[in-house]
């Protein structure tokens, strides 16, 4: 668990004169799971942009497995927080994209794409497109067509956030067991709290815009109800100060 799969080096970044990210420094070890927490508009996801080489930082690199990644794409398997469905395919074809690009034949990828779905309680809805579905549906879609993309590392950005609590305790559960199937190194951002501590085995907490890390938290030394309760009071007091700035 101890190799630096991923690391961002002192990033910075200023979208249209708007000061995003300032100094970013975090690492993703190997098979580790790692939350970013932050207020709204703070730049997490201009920070996973960044990462999945979709923008290109001001300053400052991004390093995967030793090697520069700054501003290239295709490494990671990225689930943006926007859905990205393509509009004109039904979800068993927005699903199968990724297999599609890796070179699998149109009638293998949906047979794949549609044992996935069951999984994903989307067997229903195969023939559907995007708009027909609720906002939880394509999500779990999105997180399914990221999923089969198939990198070592995931970049989930708010995945679950348009899910209902039962659903959303589902995947929860899902992605526990993928962690334990394949040991993925996932960067996941979110801004509940407790997802955040439920999940992570670490947990950086950003400031407000222009986004630097505020705290780094390591779970591994914390256990029991009590110390997590005191860390979800320390957290969420730190991010209410965070509001009161802006
Ligand atoms: N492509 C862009 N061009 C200009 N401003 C942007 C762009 N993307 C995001 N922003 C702005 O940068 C800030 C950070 O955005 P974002 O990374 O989406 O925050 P978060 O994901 O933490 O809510 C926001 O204030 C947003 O309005
Ligand atoms: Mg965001």
């Amino acid at each position: 668990m101890d190799l630096a799969k991923l690391e961002v080096v002192n990033v910075s970044k200023t979208l249209e004169r708007l000061h995003t990210l300032d100094n970013v420094s975090i690492e993703l070890r190997e098979r580790e799971f790692v939350v970013i927490l932050g207020p709204s508009g703070c730049g997490k996801s201009t920070l996973l942009n960044i990462i999945a080489g979709l923008i290109k930082p001001d300053q400052g690199g991004v390093c995967i497995d030793g090697e520069d990644w700054s501003g290239r794409t295709a490494r990671v398997s990225y689930m943006q927080q926007k859905d990205l469905l393509l509009p004109w395919k039904n979800i068993l074809d927005n699903v199968s994209i990724p297999l599609l690009l890796k070179g699998v034949n149109k009638n293998q990828a949906r047979d794949t794409a549609r044992h996935y779905l069951q999984d994903f309680g989307l067997q229903d809805f195969a023939a559907y497109y995007p708009r027909q579905l609720s906002g939880g549906m394509r999500q779990r879609a999105a997180l399914l067509r990221t999923y089969l993309f198939a990198s070592d590392i995931l970049l989930l950005d708010e995945p679950f956030a348009a899910l209902d609590a039962i659903t959303r305790h589902k995947m929860q559960i899902w992605l526990k067991d993928l962690r334990k199937r394949y040991q993925p190194s996932i960067l996941f951002v979110t801004h509940d709290i407790g997802e955040a501590l439920q999940l992570a085995d670490r947990i950086y907490v950003l400031s407000a815009r222009p986004a630097y890390i505020k705290l780094e938290i390591d779970l591994a030394a914390t256990s029991t109800r009590d110390e997590k309760e005191r860390l979800r009071e320390r957290i969420l007091t730190l991010l209410e100060e965070e509001a009161e700035i802006r």
